[in-house]
């Protein structure tokens, strides 16, 4: 079996941090969002797996993977220079899956639910699409399911008014069903290839399209909120632990766990926490932070606000502004 993660996205709420920086390689907890997905494919021994990039994200993709080659596994690039749909990259991939069956991954989707069943399901030929359902409180964000006794009927990209909260989550098991299935369908109304288009042909033509539910705690990266959300789920991971590299200096600052501080910082008169990732190479004095992501090399310098919800991009600088009353920042 194969992987496939689709990375190639503009990732336009997430703008002006992913004009000059791909979405997917933004940390979680101080990890790439790719690594996540690619640590659910090793697991599953999945190891010949394809990433669809788009020419501007391939330098800075291709030197965080080299830089981190723990996995073993052998990466082929695939390019889809306009941003056409989930469907779309998949036609992409075609040469590279062949007539293997495969699991595509959404590159911002942060799952946490293990992906064996999703597999299984399609190595013993129980159907030609597999896909894992979520209930979610904003459904008209998804493609949503209409389940009948346990069977999916129907499957609708955002729809105005959803038919349940039953999302499909970017994660998919395939047989090469799904190449007919994408070769006879129309660009949507958002001029994308929907790969939910793909799944309802599927249903349609008598294929077969099998789900497992997951109640764990899954997040679609795509905007502050959720990759803030994203981090908070991460840290609770870590079960209350504050975890510091190599490197780090701390002079009269107090922590309060969850938290994560990536190598070489420098930290003094802070309050850093709860749920607080901070980058390498950060420098920060006289700051209160709290749930909040702070990226590579930022210096922050005697802050009279509290710093909350926030993101502070890489190499920002803020400093000395002027005392006043406790004010909070918000993104
Ligand atoms: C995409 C898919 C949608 C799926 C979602 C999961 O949405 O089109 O069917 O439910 O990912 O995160 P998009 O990321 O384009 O909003």
């Amino acid at each position: 079996m194969k992987g496939l993660i689709l990375c190639a996205g503009k990732g336009s709420r997430l703008h002006p941090l992913t004009l000059s920086y791909p979405k997917t390689i933004l940390p979680v907890a101080n990890k790439p969002i790719l690594y996540y997905c690619i640590e659910k494919l090793v697991e599953l021994d999945i190891l010949d797996i394809g990433i669809v990039i788009n020419k501007s994200q391939k330098k800075m993709i291709k030197e965080k993977l080299d830089y981190d080659k723990q996995w073993g596994i052998r990466i082929t690039y695939i390019y889809q220079n306009e941003p056409k749909g989930i469907a779309d990259a998949v036609r992409h991939a075609k040469d590279f899956i062949g007539a293997d069956p495969f699991i595509l991954l959404l590159g911002d989707n942060l799952i946490t639910e293990s992906l064996a069943g999703l597999k299984s399901s399609i190595e013993r030929q129980e159907s030609n699409a597999a896909v894992m359902l979520a209930s979610v409180k904003n459904p008209q964000d998804y493609g949503i399911a209409e389940v009948v006794d346990g069977k999916i009927i129907g499957i609708e990209e955002k729809p105005i008014n959803p038919k349940s909260n039953l999302a499909v989550l970017g994660s998919y098991a395939f047989d090469s069903t799904i190449f007919k299935a994408i070769d006879s369908i129309s660009p949507s109304a958002r001029g994308e290839y929907e790969i939910t288009d793909a799944l309802q042909w599927i249903i349609d033509h008598k294929y077969s399209v099998s789900s497992t539910y997951t109640d764990k705690h899954n997040v679609d990266v795509g905007t502050i909120e959720r990759w803030l959300e994203a981090n908070r789920s991460m840290l609770r991971n870590m079960k209350g632990r504050r975890i510091y590299l190599a490197g780090c200096t701390f002079e009269n600052t107090q922590i309060i766990p969850p938290v994560i501080i990536e190598r070489d910082c420098e930290i003094k008169d802070c309050v850093i926490g709860p749920y607080v990732s901070i980058g390498s190479d950060v420098w920060l004095e006289g700051c209160h932070i709290e749930n909040s992501i702070i990226l590579d090399s930022v210096r922050l310098k005697h802050i009279p606000y509290q710093i909350k919800n926030s993101i502070m991009g890489h190499h920002s600088v803020m400093a000395g502004l002027p005392r006043s009353s406790k004010k909070v920042i918000e993104h």
